[in-house]
């Protein structure tokens, strides 16, 4: 939450800062402001709202100079309102920063730099953080250090930082020292662009697409000095470190709109092309298994394992459900999935042969990310299913697998989660081939799998469909998903994508579970999502179906193409190819999707950015 950048080169800095703020809204959007060195004096312009907002301001009082730090803004501490925003200024304007992450101490440090005679304007714990810098430059002056020299700035942020509880990105400009930025990680994500005769730094690789291909991810501790002509990176202790260049994978498409609306239904609408992505060169037909090229476990490593845990937040952990059925049914081992937020501060039993998977398409959540370390400082083989490439926990995990599903805007995620749940599939399908299942069993889910790209083709065709329900429904207040065995998460996941995106409450249950109290919530105003393609319990599902109706609840069924027997029940029916029950979610999934954001739309919400959420959860 909360997207930096920064820029030092030859250029105006405000082009790229707003163009990089835009990139990185998804990060948050209660509040944009960058800050530009003019002269010998840094000219702030900020205000809450979308970073547009922050443009147009921009135009209104024009800001220019070639060096420069900008923030788009997910509160944590204090309100979103124009004082609030960042850059924040420390002293008398000597320092001025920007801040992802929390500042746990804030309190008595503010309590402290008072005391010193600073005062605070704002209700952030990042304003302490620029005060605290400014205090540590004004004492590194009393002993007679030059306020121009970045030895001595360096210095600064230095000791404010090792004062610091918490976490942090920061970009730091000092107005005795035109020409640098300053930068710091520990917890929240940095990368520097390395530009010919400039630099640029983001909170992610978004927005030095474009700009660069050469980058250097930050890890944690680490502190990088920018100017236009060089790099110097320190750890935070002392000590230069040597840059680790790495060559930008992000294409531009995937930040183009193209003929849709939004980035939400472009992405539903890209699921084809990201399961068929996920899938490429993983099919091992020759051997009825998957492969990968990342896991860094060796056959006996794997063959000891006795237990999986898969640790997640959000849409994530849903996809790992949908992992804990297919390992478990495929391989026969024990499958729990937990909530990272828990995992990280509890202690549940592990032996030296259970194997942790973190998921998270972002690769930054920060309770992913502790639950990961957490486990990995334990010993366990810690690995990671992660889409965003060089991210924090791509980067420390043992090994993973990428899903290949480009970037995703949407602050509600869609193509991750098929993604997901595909390699989840592929997963299983390779622990099973190590184990119980058979040749056979193996080529027949691989033919089944490169079937997936088409289904989910011919799935997305009920599209207008879904359309005209979302027209029939929208006004209503509370939603029930329900659906069992592979479609139970798949309910989740649909309530979850419509309290996100349209602001309606909707609960996900396992279908008969209703019946021990989500029922009484049924009336005729409550229309309740069955997730019903045919399955071993179809019967079973379709009494629940009836249940619902026998209270007068209206229903939208997602059944399989050709079912006529659902239509008898349901007020109205989203057909789906028929597939295998193991791969179902990834057809009942997109018209859930879709639903979401037809609602969403009808009830006039901003589907890519909707209120309070973020897409990076960089904060716990
Ligand atoms: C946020 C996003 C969700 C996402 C969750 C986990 O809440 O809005 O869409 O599922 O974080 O994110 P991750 O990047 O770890 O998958």
């Amino acid at each position: 939450m909360c997207g930096i950048v920064g820029y030092v080169g030859p250029k105006p800095a405000l082009t790229y800062l707003l163009e990089g703020l835009f990139r990185l809204e998804y990060r948050g959007y209660d509040s944009a402001g960058v800050a530009i060195q003019q002269g010998d004096a840094i000219a702030i312009r900020k205000k809450t709202g979308r970073v547009g907002q922050l443009s147009q301001l921009c135009q209104e009082q024009p800001i220019e100079g070639s060096t420069g730090i900008g923030h788009t803004r997910w509160a944590t501490h204090g309100e979103p309102s124009d004082v609030n925003s960042h850059p924040h200024t420390g002293g008398n304007g000597e320092v001025v920063l920007v801040h992802n992450g929390v500042i746990e101490n804030y309190a008595s440090l503010r309590n402290e730099l008072r005391e010193q005679g600073y005062v605070f304007r704002t209700g952030t714990d990042t304003e302490v953080l620029a005060h605290l810098v400014a205090f540590e430059l004004s004492e590194e002056i009393k002993m007679g250090a030059d306020p121009s020299r970045t030895a001595t700035n360096l210095k600064a942020v230095e000791s404010a930082l090792k004062r610091v509880k918490g976490t942090y990105g920061i970009a730091v400009l000092f107005r005795d020292n035109p020409g640098t930025l300053i930068a710091a990680r520990l917890g929240s994500p940095l990368v520097v662009g390395i530009g010919k005769g400039e630099h640029f730094l983001a909170s992610d690789a978004s927005p030095l697409v474009g700009y660069t291909e050469e980058v250097v991810y930050l890890s944690d501790h680490e502190m990088a000095v920018l100017t236009a002509d060089g790099m110097q990176l320190l750890h935070r202790d002392g000590g230069a470190q040597t840059p680790d260049v790495k060559v930008l994978e992000q294409a531009s498409e995937d930040l183009d709109l193209g003929e849709f609306e939004h980035y939400m239904l472009k992405e539903i609408f890209e699921q084809p092309t990201t399961i068929e992505n996920a899938l490429r060169g993983r099919l091992d037909e020759d051997e009825a298994t998957a492969r990968f090229g990342g896991l860094n476990l060796d056959p006996q490593q794997l063959r000891r394992i006795d237990r999986i845990v898969l640790t997640a937040c959000g849409t994530s952990w849903h996809a790992g459900l949908v992992g804990e059925y297919l390992i478990e049914e495929f391989a026969r081992i024990p499958v729990e999935v937990e909530y990272a937020s828990e995992l990280r501060y509890r202690n549940p039993p592990m032996t030296d042969r259970t194997m942790i998977f973190a998921i998270t398409q972002s690769g930054e959540t920060a309770d992913t990310l502790a639950a990961m370390r957490e486990c990995k400082r334990k010993g366990h083989p810690t690995l990671a299913i992660c889409n965003v490439v060089g991210s924090t926990i791509a980067r420390e995990a043992d090994g993973g697998i990428y899903l290949h599903a480009g970037q995703e805007v949407g602050v509600a995620s869609t193509k991750a989660f098929t993604a997901q749940v595909t390699v989840l599939t592929l997963l299983a399908l390779f622990l099973g081939r190590m184990r119980h299942l058979s040749y056979p069993a193996g080529k027949r889910i691989i033919s089944h799998l490169q079937a997936m790209p088409d289904m989910l083709r011919r799935t997305l065709e009920c599209h207008e469909q879904v359309k005209t329900i979302a027209e029939k429904y929208y006004g209503a207040e509370n939603f029930l998903y329900l659906g069992r065995l592979y479609n139970f998460p798949v309910a989740l996941e649909g309530a979850l994508k419509l309290k996100e995106i349209s602001y309606v409450h909707a609960e996900g249950y396992p279908a008969a579970e209703m019946k021990h109290g989500p029922i009484a919530l049924v009336d005729e105003d409550t229309p309740s999502v069955f997730v019903v393609p045919k399955c071993n319990i179809y019967p079973k599902v379709m009494s629940n179906m009836e249940e619902i109706k026998a209270r007068r609840g209206p229903v939208i069924a997602v059944a399989c193409e050709g079912d006529d027997k659902v239509a008898d029940i349901a007020d109205d029916v989203i057909y789906v190819p028929p597939v295998d029950e193991y791969l179902q979610p990834l057809v009942t999934a997109v018209p859930l999707q879709m639903l979401a954001y037809h609602i969403a739309l009808l009830r006039g919400c901003n589907v890519d950015r909707p209120r309070n959420l973020a897409k990076s959860v960089t904060v716990e």
